[in-house]
């Protein structure tokens, strides 16, 4: 990918631009905030870092959303993030109005970019622009899932003792405490988990994953997590950027999968360089399709509110 541009230079937007440009995901990274001086200060620290971590990239930040221009992809991550004690749906009234500029600019300056949106609540919102834009789906996803995923998969990790890199979950559904950790597609190194677990020990990790966020935002009370969902904006930029098709949690536009229509919820997705290029629909039993069924229902409760 040539340029990227990331809306919004708070933690998650910092954190997300020092990843993709140590990994050279991009030949250019923009960064855009209303804020003067916020996103110029932010590119000029990560661009002064590259000659210590090697990285040719490069990052520079604006408030001008003109500068914009060219991008393949826009990730969106400008918001009001949520306090202790409050939901992801809490915040959609404040965050819709954000969403809504950064979709007129993208429109506007970047028409043939793809969008990621981070900002929560991601699935309502991902909805929303999908709406706004009348785009396809392969172009407008949101990233949640991955985020999701990794926390599982490090508290399997926690709890077992053995390395992450061979334990592969699954976290499906809308981004939110009735998200779907799926144990019966969770294993350690092709090992299906209940080998290692009882069932009240994968009953306990899935509840600490869907309160994952909470949990963070709780301990920190001033910031919600930022390092991780960076990191799983990074994967999903890198499966696009290289073309890998990687099969990748996401948010995406339902289209009749998994008995859905016109929302976006978190599935398994191919993410190549021509964005999200496949759903797979996986055949879920009775109780794993019941609880998927109960998080897209407290998604549509959100997107009602704003139709
Ligand atoms: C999280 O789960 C902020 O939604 C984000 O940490």
């Amino acid at each position: 990918m040539n340029k990227i541009t990331i809306v919004g230079c708070g933690r998650v937007g910092e954190s997300t631009a020092q990843i993709l440009a140590k990994e050279e995901l991009c030949r250019e990274i923009l960064l855009l905030d209303i804020h003067a001086g916020v996103p110029e200060g932010v590119a000029l620290d990560i661009q002064e870092s590259a000659s210590l971590l090697r990285f040719d990239t490069r990052v520079t930040g604006a408030t001008d959303p003109a500068a914009m221009a060219g991008s393949d992809l826009v990730i969106v991550t400008a918001g009001f993030p949520r306090k202790p004690g409050m939901s992801r749906s809490d915040v959609l009234d404040s965050n819709l109005a954000i969403i809504d500029d950064v979709i007129d600019n993208t429109l506007r300056y970047a028409p043939h970019a793809m969008l990621m949106i981070v900002t929560n609540p991601v699935d309502v919102l991902t909805w929303h622009a999908w709406k706004k834009t009348g785009w396809p789906r392969q172009r407008i996803f949101g990233q949640s899932g991955a985020l999701d995923t990794a926390r599982m998969t490090s508290f399997i990790a926690m709890q077992t003792g053995y390395s992450v890199k061979d334990i592969s979950a699954l976290v499906l559904g809308g981004h939110g405490d009735a998200m779907v950790p799926l144990a019966r597609f969770t294993n350690i190194a092709g090992i299906p988990i209940q080998h290692f677990l009882t069932d009240d020990e994968i009953a306990d990790i899935a509840e600490r994953t869907r309160q994952g966020g909470g949990e963070i935002l709780a301990l920190k009370k001033h910031s919600s997590a930022y390092d991780s969902p960076a990191a799983a904006i990074a994967i999903m930029v890198d499966a696009i950027s290289h073309n890998r098709r990687r099969i990748l949690p996401c948010v995406s536009i339902l289209d009749g999968e998994y008995g859905q229509h016109d929302i976006a919820m978190g599935i398994p997705a191919v993410l190549d360089e021509n964005g999200l290029v496949k759903i797979i629909e996986l055949k879920l039993d009775q109780t794993e399709q019941a609880d998927f069924q109960r998080s897209a229902d407290k998604v549509r409760t959100d997107i009602e509110r704003l139709t």
